[in-house]
């Protein structure tokens, strides 16, 4: 039986499962809606929903970004529990250094994207509210941005079956580290 010094504290497992779920939630639908046909694409008398994806990503984008942020503010003021001393210092830093890269694409991520909304001639909307422009419309920064974005998914990807990977062979080894952002342990 593992006690609380060796657990995440509640606020950061309910953030690192929510703010997981949404990511996941929001690569699966970032990929779909890039492929949705335009407006202009389909005959006449039938209606592109791919605006309609676009702004749901926009706007949950958006939201998990500050989430995100109060998660690094939350992480740079309450430190993580300490690893125990079963595992080895090579994967004690492996873990550290694809944490750290996963907070960075977290960040990465939303920015880019915001970027280029910002650049592309259409509205950013936030649930509905037109947010000021922060930036002319320019579509060579907008394909910049764009390609930043994309980039940074298929890192996230990786970084994510990497990620996956190591919780699921700490799960067959039978050590109690998965237990750390258990959402069913009393973390408090
Ligand atoms: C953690 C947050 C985010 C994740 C995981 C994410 C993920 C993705 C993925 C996987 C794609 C498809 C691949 C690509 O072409 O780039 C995509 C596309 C896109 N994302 Fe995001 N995104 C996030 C945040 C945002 C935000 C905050 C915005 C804007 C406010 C945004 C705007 C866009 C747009 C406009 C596209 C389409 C790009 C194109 O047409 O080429 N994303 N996103
Ligand atoms: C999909 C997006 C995910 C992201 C962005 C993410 C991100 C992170 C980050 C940054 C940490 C380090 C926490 C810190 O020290 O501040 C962490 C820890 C952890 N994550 Fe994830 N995670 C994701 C999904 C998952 C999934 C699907 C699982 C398991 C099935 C998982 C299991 C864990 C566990 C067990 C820890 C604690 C590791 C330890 O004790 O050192 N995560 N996650």
């Amino acid at each position: 039986m593992t006690n609380n010094a060796t657990r995440y504290d509640r606020v950061q497992v309910v953030l690192h499962w929510l703010i997981a779920g949404i990511i996941l939630f929001m690569i699966g639908l970032g990929l779909y809606m890039i492929e949705l046909p335009k407006q202009s694409e389909l005959p006449p008398g039938e209606e592109s929903v791919r605006a309609f994806y676009f702004l749901l990503h926009k706007s949950m984008g958006i939201t998990v970004a500050m989430l995100i942020v109060l998660r690094v503010v939350w992480r740079l003021t309450h430190k993580a529990p300490p690893l125990p001393d079963t595992v080895s210092k090579w994967q004690q830093k492996a873990a550290g250094a694809v944490h750290v890269l996963l907070y960075f694409v977290m960040i990465a991520m939303p920015i880019s994207g915001f970027m280029q909304s910002m650049f592309s001639k259409y509205d950013t909307k936030f649930w509905g509210i037109v947010l000021p422009r922060i930036a002319e419309a320019d579509n060579g920064m907008r394909e910049s941005f764009s390609q930043v974005h994309e980039c940074l998914a298929f890192l996230f990807i990786g970084l994510i079956v990497i990620h996956l990977a190591a919780a699921i062979k700490h799960r067959l080894s039978g050590t109690e580290i998965t237990d750390r952002m258990s959402l069913r342990k009393d973390n408090t």
